[in-house]
């Protein structure tokens, strides 16, 4: 593939961490690294102390760890003892509700101090610690907790009410923990802050993020406490953090950039970090850069094409000179973003690639690399990545095919929530088939083509087709329906529903015959995507909705969203033999 190259500065001023990637990858085992985290006896590990505690035996104990912003400015910063003591607390807390090893604590909060503290005291008495992003409603917690049998929910009074709408369907569900509840700030008040760190296999499970696929729910993809090994790794040669840093990641922790990035790998390397709770806009963004003098920024490609939206006299506004390294993950990292940044801030984005299964990076742009712009980079020393067919059989250089990576990595997902045939799927020939699509080419860049299924990228957020489908089918309205990811210059895909209405519902709500007038369908398309907004989640709604009197299915009844897809896009629909009449 041609594309222009982003030469690496002939001399960094700062080497980085990673000096040399050939040299690296030629001599590189994951055991010469074992000694860049605290082991108990040699064997045993816990990746939340590895993050935070750890520190607070060396220089780091009063360093800030945490530098808190919310959208009204309020602000509260943390130093590793502090954040050590807190989640000792919050451990004990847990420990007092009975909770012990193995059992799945959820976090349903927006991102507040009490989030970070939650999670770590959760890891570090054995729980396993699920989050649950905080636009989510009633149908989606409802599909995450039941699957995973959570007994406690930790939340705040607003977003409790909406666990109470679901807990009926929870029977395992013991308690809910309300954060700013007069009782929970009494009883942390008094709680001991001392705690002992529960010694884990690395391959003990640490923590669990439901993610979609093309048909069913969502699923559990459970990650051990060995995991931090390459979270610490990767943060360290991709995000090249160092000490003097300050680093923001603007990711949700309800995602798992915001898990492995900006609670595990970020914290463990020993970095300030920033939080921002408040959401996207380009001003307040710039703020907290300029504020903070944040050095290292980890972001994501609709973020940065919204910020190129907002134009270039905004950002000259602020003195952004801090700024040394900049990364994306999430969704293809379109040339100009890139090119905007050189321009911009003088520098680019180094593109990233992983998924919630891999758990950590594993094909990265680093500082000391030349960069070919609009290509994810090369894999993570240590990661063996190849482009293979359908059966895992590699394809040469240059040719399309499923995006792999060779088991065992030690951040990858260890199993997925009670479903072990869903987990063994993903593996074929003795390769991970991400369910991406892309090439490698003769450099050994890899480039990024597409998914392989129906899984939706809006604005980076991972939605399946199948979620956002049954939520409509629930509104009374709706008899049928498939959903697609429609691309989009902003969001990377908007999702767009394809609705097949209830006549019979149709006439007797609109005492219409058939085709009811303009402004009725428009009020209903926008009910509908209201619908899913209220019942699903906050992100996960169709900003499209098409009204259609039939939709193409398999003649085995399954919907046939790529021919939905095509036909939106005017392309070709391509092979239609196993097609039902349509
Ligand atoms: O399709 C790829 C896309 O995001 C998917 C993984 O989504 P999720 O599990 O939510 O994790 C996102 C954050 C790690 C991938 O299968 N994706 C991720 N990074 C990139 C990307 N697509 C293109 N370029 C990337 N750098």
């Amino acid at each position: 593939m041609k594309s222009d190259v982003f030469n690496k500065p002939a001399r960094l001023k700062n080497p980085p961490n990673l000096g040399d990637y050939d040299e690296v990858c030629r001599s590189f085992d994951w055991r010469s690294v074992r000694k860049e985290l605290d082991w108990f006896d040699g064997t045993k590990i816990n990746a939340a102390y590895n993050a935070i505690d750890r520190h607070t035996q060396t220089w780091r104990k009063n360093k800030v760890a945490l530098y808190w912003e919310d959208e009204a400015g309020s602000t509260r910063q943390y130093t590793f003892e502090q954040l050590s003591l807190l989640s000792n607390k919050m451990g004990n807390i847990l420990k007092d509700f009975g909770v012990s090893r193995g059992e799945r604590v959820f976090i349903f909060l927006p991102r507040v101090p009490e989030l970070y503290i939650s999670f770590l005291g959760a890891l570090k008495i054995g729980a396993i610690a699920g989050t649950l992003f905080s636009a989510f409603q009633e149908q989606a917690l409802a599909d995450r907790l039941g699957n995973s049998d959570a007994e406690v929910v930790i939340t705040n009074k607003e977003l409790k009410e909406r666990i109470d709408k679901v807990r009926k369907k929870l029977p395992a569900l013991k308690h809910i923990i309300t954060v700013d509840s007069e009782d929970f700030i009494k009883s942390f008040e008094h709680v001991s802050d001392e705690l002992h760190i529960a010694h884990m296999d690395p391959d003990e499970y640490a923590f669990m993020l439901y993610t979609s696929g093309t048909t069913g729910k969502p699923k559990g993809v459970v990650h051990v406490h060995r995991a931090i090994l390459q979270e610490h790794m990767t943060a360290k040669w991709v995000l090249d953090l160092r000490d003097d840093d300050t680093y923001w990641c603007t990711a949700d922790p309800g995602w798992v950039t915001g898990i492995a990035y900006e609670i595990l790998g970020s914290w463990s390397c020993g970095v300030a970090a920033v939080v921002y709770a408040g959401r996207f806009d380009p001003k307040r963004w710039y703020e907290i850069l300029a504020k903070y003098k944040v050095s290292v920024w980890y972001t994501a490609p609709t973020a940065i094409r919204m910020l190129m939206a907002a134009g270039s006299n905004l950002v000259h506004e602020y003195d952004l000179s801090s700024l040394r390294h900049m990364c994306s993950v999430g969704e293809p990292l379109n040339p100009e973003a890139i090119t905007w940044a050189i321009k911009t801030f003088d520098k680019p984005f180094h593109d990233t690639w992983w998924q919630t299964e891999t758990g950590a990076i594993c094909i990265a742009n680093y500082p000391a690399m030349d960069i070919k712009i609009g290509s994810m980079g090369k894999p993570v020393p240590g990661i063996t990545a190849a482009i293979v067919d359908d059966q895992g059989h590699k394809v040469p250089d240059g040719n399309e095919g499923n995006i792999a990576l060779k088991p065992k990595w030690p951040s990858m997902m260890h199993t997925i929530w009670r479903r072990p045939h869903k987990y063994e799927s993903y593996f074929t020939g003795g390769w991970y088939i991400s369910g991406d699509r892309g090439m490698r080419d003769k450099d050994g860049y890899f480039w990024f083509i597409g998914r392989a299924d129906d899984v939706i990228k809006t604005a980076g957020e991972r939605v399946g087709p199948f979620e956002v489908e049954s939520a409509l089918v629930s509104h009374p309205a709706v008899v049928e329906a498939g959903v697609i990811g429609k691309p989009d210059a902003m969001r990377g895909e908007i999702i767009k529903a394809f609705v097949v209405l209830d006549k019979k519902y149709l006439r007797k709500r609109f005492r219409e015959s058939v085709g009811f007038p303009e402004s009725d369908k428009k009020a209903l398309r926008e009910e509908l995507s209201q619908y899913v907004k209220k019942h699903l989640a906050g992100h996960a709604y169709p900003r499209e909705v098409e009204f259609i009197d039939k939709l193409p299915k398999t003649r085995s009844g399954k919907i046939m969203r790529r021919i939905l897809k095509a036909k939106e896009m005017g392309l070709p629909i391509g092979d239609t033999s196993t097609l039902e009449e349509y």
